[in-house]
C-alpha cells in the first residue's frame, strides 16, 4: 500500500475543520488542521504535507495571502482554494496566483476527493521526476532520456559504459522508441563530445547518392561534380558517425561500408588518394536483422562488425510504466512551449493513455500530448482531442439554483434553515436572500 498522504486544512471554523477531518480520514488521508493562516504556515515548516485546502475568507491573513506565502516557500505544494458560493472572482484570482484548483461552497466531497487525488499525484510526480532526473543525471548525465523502467535503466547503464569506449554500437528498436536519442547520448557522453556528431539516414537516399554522401567525391568524378566535396565520414573525423536505418542498404554499399569499418580508410569518388579517418560508428535499425541475414539481404560479417555492442530499445507497450512519466514530462514541455498552464492529465484520459498500444511509440505519445495541449481550452486537456480514445462525457454541472434548492431541502424543518444554508455556502444571509430572489425561490 502506498504511504498515506497528509492534507493540511486551514479554516477559521472549528466545526468545518472537524467535518473535513472525518471525511478525509475516511479516505485514508492523514489530516492536519489550522484555524489561522499563520498556524498553517508553521505546520508546513514542521511537517511533510502533500496538499493544502484553504478557506479564502479568514480573519487576519486571508487565503490568497496564505497561498502567496506557500508559493514562495514550497513551490510544488498544491493548494486548493475554497471559496464562497457564487464568488467566481475569488476563484479566478486564486487560479491566477497559482492555486492548484478551487472548490466552491457547498463542498461537493466527491469533487474534493478527486481534486485532492490529482493534487497529491501531481506533487509526487514532480518530486519523482526531479529525483529520478537527478539520479539519472548524476549517474549518466543523460538528462534528455526520461525513463523509470527497469529494462531501460539497465540499458542506460550499458550505454554509460559504452560511451567511455570507442566500440561500435548497433541500436535496435521499433520506430519512435528513442534510437537517435541514445545515439546522441553516447556521443555527448564520450571523449568525442566536442567533435562532430554526424548523422546520415541510409534509406532516404538512392545508392549512388548515398555513396557520394558517405565518401565524398573529387571534381569531375561524375557529371555535375564541379568541385571537390567532403563526405560524412570525413566530416565526422574525430567524432561520431550515426548510420541511421542501416538495415536497408544495398549489397554494394554493404561491401563498401565493411571495408571502411575494417580499415578506417577509403577514397573519395573519382580519387585514388586513400584517406585515413578516426570515427566512432553507431548504427540503428528497426528491421529484423536475423531474418535479413537468413534471407541473404544483409551480410553477416557487416552485421557482426556493427553489432559489437547490441542495444535494444523495448517498444513503449512493453514498458507501460514509462507512459505516466513521459506523458507528464511532455505536458510540462508543451505547456512551456505553447504558453499554457494545464495542471494535470485527467484520470480518465490517463487510463486511456495507459491502455493504448502506441505503435508509434514515444514519438506518437509526444505528438499526441502536444496536439492535446495545443487544442486545449481553459487550460484543460479535452478527451475529444485524443482521437484514439472514447471517454465518457462529463456529467452536467449543477447550477447555482440547483444547489440552493438542494440545500434548502436539506435544512428544511430546522428553525434557522436560511442561516444554516448561508453558513454552508460561506456567504451571509442577505447575500443568500438576493440570490433566492434572483432565482425566484420563495
Ligand atoms: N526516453 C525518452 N525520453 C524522452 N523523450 C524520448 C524518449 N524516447 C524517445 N523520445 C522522443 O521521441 C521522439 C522519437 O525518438 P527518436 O527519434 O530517438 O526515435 P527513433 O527510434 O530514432 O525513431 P525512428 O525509428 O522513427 O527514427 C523524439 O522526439 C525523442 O526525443
Ligand atoms: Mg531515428
Amino acid at each position: 500500500m502506498p504511504e498515506r498522504s497528509t492534507i493540511l486544512v486551514v479554516d477559521d471554523e472549528t466545526a468545518i475543520l472537524e467535518v473535513m477531518r472525518l471525511n478525509l480520514e475516511s479516505q485514508g488521508y492523514r489530516v492536519e488542521t489550522a484555524r489561522v493562516a499563520e498556524e498553517g504556515l508553521r505546520l508546513l515548516a514542521e511537517k511533510i504535507v502533500d496538499a493544502v485546502l484553504v478557506d479564502y475568507k479568514m480573519p487576519g491573513m486571508n487565503g490568497i495571502e496564505f497561498l502567496e506565502k506557500v508559493q514562495e516557500r514550497y513551490s510544488h505544494l498544491p493548494v486548493i482554494m475554497v471559496t464562497a458560493f457564487g464568488s467566481i472572482e475569488m476563484a479566478v484570482e486564486a487560479m491566477k496566483k497559482g492555486a492548484f484548483n478551487y472548490l466552491t461552497k457547498p463542498l461537493n466531497y466527491e469533487e474534493m476527493f478527486l481534486l485532492l487525488k490529482q493534487a497529491v499525484e501531481k506533487k509526487r510526480l514532480v518530486e519523482n521526476v526531479q529525483e529520478l532526473q537527478k539520479a539519472v543525471k548524476n549517474k549518466y548525465r543523460f538528462d534528455s532520456i526520461i525513463t523509470n523502467n527497469k529494462k531501460m535503466l539497465d540499458l542506460l547503464e550499458v550505454v554509460d559504459n559504452v560511451a567511455g569506449t570507442d566500440a561500435t554500437a548497433l541500436i535496435r528498436g521499433e520506430t519512435g522508441t528513442g534510437k537517435e536519442l541514445i545515439a546522441r547520448a553516447i556521443h555527448y557522453n564520450s571523449v568525442r563530445a566536442e567533435k562532430p556528431f554526424v548523422k546520415i539516414n541510409c534509406t532516404a537516399l538512392p545508392d549512388s547518392l548515398l555513396e557520394t554522401e558517405l565518401f565524398g567525391h573529387v571534381r569531375g568524378a561524375f557529371t555535375g561534380a564541379n568541385r571537390d566535396r567532403k563526405g560524412r565520414f570525413e566530416m565526422a573525423d574525430g567524432g561520431t558517425l550515426f548510420l541511421d536505418e542501416i538495415g536497408d542498404i544495398s549489397q554494394n554499399m554493404q561491401a563498401k561500408l565493411l571495408r571502411v569499418l575494417q580499415e578506417m580508410e577509403f577514397e573519395r569518388l573519382g580519387s585514388n588518394e586513400t584517406i585515413k579517418i578516426d570515427v566512432r560508428i553507431i548504427a540503428s535499425t528497426n528491421l529484423d536483422m536475423e531474418k535479413a541475414i537468413r534471407e541473404g539481404r544483409f551480410r553477416e560479417d557487416l552485421f557482426f562488425r556493427l553489432n559489437v555492442v547490441p542495444l535494444y530499445l523495448p517498444p513503449l507497450r512493453e514498458r507501460k510504466d514509462d507512459i505516466y512519466l513521459l506523458a507528464n514530462t511532455f505536458l510540462e514541455r508543451f505547456n512551456e512551449r505553447h504558453k499554457k498552464t494545464i495542471r494535470v492529465i485527467p484520470p480518465d484520459l490517463m487510463t486511456a493513455l495507459l491502455q493504448y498500444d502506441w505503435p508509434g511509440n514515444v514519438r506518437e505519445l509526444e505528438n499526441c500530448i502536444e496536439r492535446g495541449v495545443v487544442l486545449s481550452r481553459n487550460d484543460t486537456l479535452e478527451a475529444r482531442n485524443f482521437k484514439m480514445f472514447e471517454v465518457e462525457p462529463v456529467k452536467r454541472k449543477k447550477t447555482e439554483k440547483d444547489i440552493l434548492i438542494e440545500l434548502e431541502e436539506k435544512y428544511a424543518g430546522f428553525p434557522n434553515t436560511l442561516a444554516l444554508v448561508a453558513r454552508e455556502l460561506g456567504i451571509n444571509v442577505s447575500t443568500l436572500y438576493r440570490k433566492r430572489k434572483k432565482y425566484g425561490i420563495i
